[in-house]
């Protein structure tokens, strides 16, 4: 392992480079604690390409080159779900670090395994759930952190878009995954039971709209629609609690959050046992800093190698949310909300 030091660079090798894989290497090249010194794809038109963008990385198509590779001291994989189990243990196995992108394996029992492996070769196993390093999720946590909005009453998401319908995946674990890892960073609350209704138009295989109810411990529900036949893209987050209420609309180009400062109250003057009272104030508009997700995301992922740290969406998070996701797929079979062990 070539890490000497807190100071060394760390060396990257980022397998899959589709559609999400350059983006990755685009933000590694771009922090300089990281060298990135392979790429890796099975797909040779995609080799030669980046390997024109970038000619001073190793492009290859073999990744067990990249595991014999002592100097590699992180892999990031964003190949398709069915291959993350596989390549993750081999690099965990190899004494690699690990960034697996969402929604890390394909079932619960993958995902154990790898985060025991990680654990026992000391070292981080990451799971790339890159909303919860954006600005305006970091904006939200440290609104709820003042604890101004009351108590939390809803969250509620919408995350509908035409396409782009996935073969391997259903529109819950393509899109609603991120709502399930945004929930747990920023209320820290225990889910008690998930009921999923979804439907299948296009392709038999996967459902391609879906609403999600999580039922959490006091009081608090999550309602999230996902959708890969919708019109539009709409991408909104409701938060209501009894003081405040936010909303995110991560389509809005710099009006992503506003805080309202509205709430009902029951009126306790009023004889008759129900008489809301309607308040209403400023709507506040916080300034966000404008860093990339992604690379806040990579910025604490080398914080966490250098410093032996536990990453916010490490391979123990994913595992939860992906608990969260079978337990959607049981509810969209049997038509029933399931509850959920802990
Ligand atoms: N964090 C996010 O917000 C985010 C966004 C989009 C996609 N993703 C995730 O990234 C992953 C990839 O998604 P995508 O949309 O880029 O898929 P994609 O199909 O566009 O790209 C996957 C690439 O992996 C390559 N590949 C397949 N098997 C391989 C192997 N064994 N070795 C090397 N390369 C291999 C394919 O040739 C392809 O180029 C998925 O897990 C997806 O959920 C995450």
């Amino acid at each position: 392992m070539s890490l000497k030091n807190k100071h060394s660079k760390i060396n990257v090798a980022v397998v899959g480079l589709g559609y999400w894989g350059p983006n990755l290497l685009r933000n590694f090249l771009d922090i300089k604690d990281y060298k990135v010194v392979y790429g890796c794809d099975l797909d040779k038109k995609n080799l030669e390409k980046y390997s024109s963008i970038y000619p001073s990385i190793k492009f290859i198509n073999n990744f067990d080159e990249i595991i014999k590779d002592k100097n590699v001291d992180l892999v990031a994989i964003a190949t398709p779900l069915s291959t993350h189990f596989r390549l993750a243990e081999k690099a965990l196995k190899a004494g690699k670090h690990v960034l697996l992108e969402k929604p890390m394996t394909q079932n619960s029992k993958e995902a154990s395994r790898l985060v025991k492996l990680a654990k026992r070769n000391n070292k981080i196993l990451m799971v790339g759930y890159t909303f919860v390093y954006s600005e305006p999720i970091k904006k939200i946590k440290e609104i709820l952190n003042k604890k101004e909005i009351g108590q939390i009453y809803y969250y509620d998401s919408t995350r509908i878009n035409l396409g782009l319908i996935q073969n391997d995946v259903n529109v819950i674990w393509d899109l609603a995954c991120h709502d399930f890892s945004i929930i747990n960073y920023l209320f820290n609350k225990v889910p008690v039971a998930i009921q999923a209704f979804g439907s299948k138009f296009v392709n038999s295989r996967n459902e391609e709209i879906a609403h999600v109810i999580i039922k959490y411990d006091k009081n608090f529900t999550a309602h999230i629609n996902v959708s890969w036949l919708s019109p539009v893209k709409i991408r909104i987050i409701l938060i209501g609690g009894s003081k405040k209420m936010i909303t995110f609309d991560d389509i809005s180009p710099n009006e992503k959050i506003r805080i309202y400062n509205k709430s009902v109250d029951l009126e306790s003057s009023q004889i008759t046992p129900f008489k809301p009272a309607y308040r209403s104030g400023d709507v506040i508009i916080p300034y966000l800093e404008q860093n990339e997700s992604l690379k806040n995301e990579l910025l604490h992922l080398a914080y966490c190698i250098k410093n032996n740290k536990k990453p916010i969406t490490s391979g123990e998070e994913g595992l939860k949310i992906l608990k969260m996701l079978e337990a959607s797929d049981i509810s969209l079979k049997i038509n029933k909300p399931v509850m959920l062990r802990h």
